[in-house]
């Protein structure tokens, strides 16, 4: 009876250890599966300096991204900048609110909460290469997607909903290329990505794949 006692403290210390390792591996703002993200304070570069030094950059470092810049981006990328009304830094049609960022980073796919200011964990496991091809030599450590979620546009004809969306996604990308200028990051917009792979790794049901952007610290 001691023996298997002991047996059971020991197997739940190991448990407990493994936990604490797979969290420090995860990226420094993981709780639990759910990103916590740090609320957005002013700063940044002025916009016309920003708007001088917007370009692609296809070259990344792999040095994690800071806590701090992730949460600017999402919040630049389509966060709620009038939170009474529940409105966006990027328009949309009919105000429809149908592009949806997802975050995909070493440690799993991420969904973004606007509502919150979160990120909510949806699959665990690295699926970045299946995003950006390996032979693109665009390695980031972490890639955006961005999603236009049909559900939303229900009262739009086909012809369009795909026109609209496809606009509404182009403010959020420049939202992301302006934002990464001014906090000395890296990305592109890469249209050149296998939309049906994608849309299953993050359970898409009514909606369009749309673009992704690599992003790396410069
Ligand atoms: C909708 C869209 C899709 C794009 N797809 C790709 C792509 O698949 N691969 C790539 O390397 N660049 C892609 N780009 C980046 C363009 O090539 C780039 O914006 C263009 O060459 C102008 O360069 P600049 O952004 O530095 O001004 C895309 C840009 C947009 C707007």
């Amino acid at each position: 009876m001691r023996k298997i006692i002991i047996l059971v403290i020991a197997v739940s210390m190991i448990s407990i250890n493994s936990n604490a390792q797979s969290s420090t591996a995860a990226p420094a703002t993981a709780t639990g599966d759910d990103l916590v993200l740090e609320p957005v304070d002013g700063g940044g570069m002025p916009l016309l300096e920003v708007l001088r030094e917007r370009k692609s950059v296809r070259e990344f470092t792999p040095q994690e991204i800071e806590p701090i810049r992730i949460s600017r981006l999402l919040w630049a990328a389509n966060g709620e900048n009038r939170p009474s009304e529940h409105k966006r830094t990027a328009p949309s049609a009919r105000n429809s609110q149908e592009i949806e960022v997802y975050v995909f980073l070493s440690s799993g796919i991420y969904k973004y909460m606007p509502e919150d200011h979160q990120v909510k964990k949806i699959r665990n496991g690295d699926s970045r290469k299946q995003v950006i091809k390996p032979e693109t030599n665009m390695d980031a450590p972490m890639v955006l997607v961005l999603v236009a979620n049909y559900d939303k546009m229900k009262g739009f004809e086909v012809a369009d909903r795909d026109f609209y969306a496809a606009i509404d996604c182009g403010y959020v990308s420049q939202n992301i290329y302006l934002c990464c200028e001014s906090e000395q990051m890296s990305t592109v917009a890469v249209g050149q990505i296998d939309r049906d792979k994608i849309a299953k790794l993050i359970n898409l049901k009514n909606g369009k794949v749309m673009i992704a952007h690599p992003v790396g610290a410069r």
